[in-house]
């Protein structure tokens, strides 16, 4: 069976950022010229899939704005002949009627917020994408689909045993390639309850059965509705995997790694490596 619909969380405050954030949602923030929720949806599009979910919050019409027609910035690139500015504003275009919006009333958590989008939704499998967590290199949506075959899946990678308090964290099962059996999941456990360092990644592909148990409203870790949660309940009733994708991953709700992520990222354009590598040597 092929994933077809995705759902992009973008309702989060983003306080982090503050001040750039009091009237921008975090998701457009830029890395090199691309906002975070441009390089999630064009990753879920690289995955095959064709509807494209956005939870929404107060302030987030910038989201809505990226991606429609912009009539007026077109025809004025258009009638300056800037052929290349028209193709980068127009590539990005989806499908009529793909994009859709739902809007969350109050930052309950994330599991909230994928339940938001329920009725959107219907009886089959769909990935989460958490903009925040921006990949370089192999589309990680894309490898956890070639890699899926049914029940539950997220993203995994190893932390910092320090960081355990930040991330979803496994109890791993066998390990098979790439994948990685769930044998427990728990959201954001102290360092020293932690039962590893393999930390979920904003990436899942989760059954229609967790919205179910996701409308039971139950919180968790920080008083939140966590989506950590509801997976956890499905464990023993539908395979569940965490797959190790190949790219690296830049915690982009961070100062620190949204910085590194700019970088890392402008390291990857031919017109801005060679400056910034010697801008970078010159500084270090
Ligand atoms: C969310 C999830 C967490 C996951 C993390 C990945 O936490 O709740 O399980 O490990 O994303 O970035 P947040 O970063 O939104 O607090």
């Amino acid at each position: 069976m092929k994933i077809r619909k995705a759902i992009f969380p973008v309702g989060g405050l983003g306080t982090r950022f503050l001040p750039a954030t009091k009237a921008m949602p975090k998701e457009m923030l830029p890395v090199v010229d691309k906002p975070l929720i441009q390089y999630a949806v064009e990753e879920a599009a690289a995955a095959g899939i064709e509807d494209f979910i956005f939870v929404t919050g107060r302030n987030k019409s910038a989201i809505e704005d990226h991606f429609d027609h912009s009539t007026e910035l077109e025809s004025v690139l258009h009638s300056k002949g800037k052929t290349d500015a028209v193709k980068t504003v127009q590539e990005m275009m989806k499908t009529p009627g793909s994009v859709s919006y739902v809007r969350q009333q109050e930052p309950a958590g994330l599991g909230h917020a994928v339940w938001c989008a329920r009725n959107l939704i219907g009886d089959e499998p769909v990935a989460v994408l958490l903009a925040d967590d921006l990949i370089l290199g192999s589309p990680a949506l894309k490898e956890m689909c070639d890699e899926w075959t049914g029940g539950n899946m997220v993203a995994t990678m190893h932390v910092d045993p320090a960081q355990t308090s930040s991330y979803g964290i496994v109890t791993p099962g066998k390990e098979i390639g790439n994948l990685i059996e769930v044998k427990g999941l728990v959201e954001k456990p102290d360092p020293k309850d932690a039962p590893s360092t393999i930390a979920v990644v904003g990436r899942y592909i989760i059954q229609p059965s967790v919205f179910a148990t996701l409308s039971t409203h139950s919180s968790g870790a920080g008083g939140e509705i966590q989506l950590t949660d509801a997976l956890s309940r499905e464990i023993g009733k539908t395979p569940f995997f965490g797959y190790q994708f190949s790219g690296t991953r830049f915690d982009c709700g961070s100062k620190l790694g949204f910085l590194q992520a700019n970088i890392a990222f402008a390291l990857e354009r031919d017109e801005l490596k060679q400056p910034l590598q010697d801008w970078l040597n010159k500084i270090s």
